[in-house]
């Protein structure tokens, strides 16, 4: 079964899935996306969604800042998101990737007056940073700013702020770059939301800083809070608070959990990863599967239809 696309309102194989080299959104970056996880359970060979309503309720969002029809209830994307699962045959962790985007073959910047397309692309995507311990650098870019470009939404223009971080931090030997905000707060990482735990407390950046609103730092919240008794501070996080924490880690879809152990050539506590990340490391893992009866909602079942060879 070739892999398959959802594009100009139908499914198809991703092979036919082609746009024209005019098309607004690759001139000038405006779209917006997601990324969702199916996580492959395959003790009960099924995929678990995992909150995907609340997905796609940010990607509307993202949507009416750049001013993107999108046809479709939350209920409905959800519905198509399902559907691309279970005709894709994967059976491994897949990461799919809902896209918004300005589709008119036209030149000129602006918002107004451009039509509008939506697809959903679906690929096999293991943990994007490993789980292991990660080394990050505080990076000589800064975050962009919700006065320049909404970090609020996933709008692809703003990913070329994080591609910058991503490929400086990568050249200089780190597996991750963490931005600053122009006041020189800790904001985030380029596609992860930053946690320190700090006197056995979590302490996140909080939304004014220039943050994607997580849905994995929700979940994290949530987790340490019901699970563990652990309260989560959000505030001003300064850079040398990063030095000083006795735990520290990143949180995303694609990454899930990422523990950092080092951070500009400094050891984060010990330099192992802290009990409190190996404790939320195990919850989670059990939460994206389903297997925590606490969350029903989080959660979507999908099957993959049985394909013939
Ligand atoms: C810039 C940025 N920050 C944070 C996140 C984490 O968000 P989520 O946990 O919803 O995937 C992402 C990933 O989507 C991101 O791109």
């Amino acid at each position: 079964m070739p892999p398959h696309v959802f594009f100009h309102k139908r499914f198809m194989p991703l092979s036919e899935a082609k746009i024209g080299i005019l098309t607004h959104a690759l001139h000038y970056g405006t779209a917006c996306f997601e990324g969702i996880r199916g996580n492959w359970d395959s003790e009960r060979g099924n995929f678990s969604l995992f909150r995907v309503e609340d997905h796609y309720k940010r990607m509307l969002n993202g949507c009416r800042i750049l001013r993107i029809n999108l046809p479709y209830s939350v209920n409905k994307l959800c519905q198509l998101t399902s559907e691309l699962l279970e005709r894709s045959g994967y059976r491994e962790d897949v990461y799919i990737r809902p896209l918004a985007y300005k589709s008119s073959e036209a030149l000129g910047v602006r918002l107004h007056e451009l039509e509008d397309d939506f697809l959903i692309i679906v690929t096999p995507f293991p943990p994007y940073l490993g789980t292991k311990g990660i080394r990050c650098c505080t990076s000589s870019w800064r975050r962009v700013d919700d006065t320049a470009i909404p970090p609020r939404g996933k709008i692809c223009g703003t990913y070329v702020n994080s591609a910058l971080a991503k490929t400086e931090a990568w050249e200089n030997g780190f597996d991750e770059a963490i931005f600053l905000t122009h006041d020189g707060h800790v904001s985030e990482g380029t596609g992860e939301n930053i946690f320190l735990v700090i006197n056995g407390e979590l302490v996140t950046p909080p939304s004014s800083d220039n943050i994607l609103l997580g849905i994995t730092r929700d979940t994290v919240i949530k987790l340490a809070k019901n699970e563990l008794a652990v309260h989560t501070i959000e505030r001003q996080v300064d850079r040398s608070e990063l030095y000083l924490a006795e735990e520290c880690f990143l949180t995303g879809t694609a990454a899930h959990m990422a523990p950092i152990v080092e951070i500009d050539h400094r050891p984060i506590g010990n330099g192992e990863i802290g009990k409190i990340t190996i404790e939320l490391q195990k919850l989670f893992k059990e939460v994206i599967l389903g297997r925590n009866p606490n969350y029903p909602d989080w959660c979507t079942m999908v099957s993959p239809k049985l394909i013939k060879a």
